[in-house]
């Protein structure tokens, strides 16, 4: 890109403690692909966390700490992006006031998530202020960077747009600040958890980036295959059928892959030996980032410092973004 500036990135993770293969897959090899063309900005959203944990905050660090761990074991590269903490940078709160005032209510309670997450968490009371303002702290995070793409998941997309709409009615109230934010939407492979639905850690159902190669081996003996091969004598069908041939497709070569597939619809090769041979190979694939991961978190003070050093960086940035957005916003010549 020789002297031009590189577009700039925002995207950020709730502090969801240990992360699995569906993170790795999904989000975390996307970013460390971005990392290397973009300006890029990964925050911690601890804020957004409390939207619905608040009743346990104090969980809250020790979730951030496994999964910042985890983001630096599969090569997330502090020298090349800025990694923080999202409440170490506090106009973060700031604009997420001055956004608040302008984002009618309606946009808000018409956020699908809004009313998903309400009944999907009923034991929780989400009828709260911040809760309902989730996507505006989310534009914030996003603006006070002046990012130009945002990377999310199809899930994250009514955000998004509301960000985008957010956007352009202050720029339209105050004037020009903000580019309008892009979603990044990555290919993202299938990867279902142990028992078929979407691996999450909710379902119980995750290979994490830090289970031991006992864990691993044990939970993918435990994974459903083809339901209508109850018998090896069965002929199975496993581009079609089988939950655990999403997971071959990630972690065995192309050759090897022809001659398990054969083998299973010819009623030769037997489930367990198959999801042994997989174990093994994920095992494999697994073993440097487990390595990494050991290695750092054996030096806290290591940890502590790549996120103290970014939030010093993103602070920067968001101090001139804010400092822009209060004199355009008390200046006559607004519109
Ligand atoms: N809401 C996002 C999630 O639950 C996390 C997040 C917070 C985020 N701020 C962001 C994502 C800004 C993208 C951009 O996963």
């Amino acid at each position: 890109m020789g002297e031009k500036a590189k577009q700039r990135i925002l995207s950020g993770m709730r502090p969801s403690g240990r992360l699995h293969l569906g993170h790795l897959h999904g989000v975390l090899e996307n970013w460390k692909r971005l990392q290397e063309t973009y300006e890029c900005h990964f925050l911690v959203a601890d804020w957004h966390a409390l939207t619905t944990d608040y009743e346990h905050p104090h969980e809250i660090p020790a979730n951030i700490e496994d999964m910042v761990l985890d983001w630096l074991a599969v090569g997330i590269d502090p020298d090349k992006v800025t990694l923080f903490i999202q409440s170490d940078v506090k106009e973060h709160a700031e604009l997420h006031l001055l956004l608040s005032m302008i984002t009618p209510v309606s946009w808000l309670e018409r956020n699908p998530t809004y009313k998903e997450q309400q009944q999907q968490l009923k034991e929780k009371d989400l009828a709260t202020h911040g809760f309902l303002g989730y996507p505006v702290l989310q534009a914030a995070d996003i603006l006070v960077y002046k990012a130009h793409k945002v990377p999310v998941g199809v899930d994250q997309l009514p955000h998004l747009e509301l960000s985008r709409e957010i956007t352009r009615r202050f720029n339209y109230l105050y004037g020009e600040v903000f580019p309008v934010p892009e979603a990044l939407l990555a290919e993202v492979p299938k990867l279902p958890g142990l028992d078929g639905r979407k691996m999450s850690k909710s379902y119980d159902n995750s290979v994490f980036l830090s289970d031991s190669p006992d864990v691993v081996r044990k939970k993918i003996s435990t994974m459903i295959t083809d339901t209508e091969r109850p018998r090896m004598g069965d002929p199975g069908d496993p581009e079609k059928r089988c939950v655990a041939f999403n997971l071959h497709r990630l972690y065995i070569p192309q050759e090897r892959l022809e001659v398990i597939v054969s083998g299973c619809k010819a009623a030769k090769l037997g489930c367990a030996a198959c999801k042994q041979e997989l174990a093994e190979a994920v095992i494999k694939k697994m073993e440097p980032i487990r390595q990494r991961r050991e290695s750092i978190a054996a030096d806290h003070s290591r940890v502590k410092a790549i996120l103290t050093d970014g939030a010093d960086k993103a602070r920067k940035v968001a101090r001139s973004t804010m400092s822009q957005v209060r004199s355009t916003l008390w200046s006559r010549n607004a519109r």
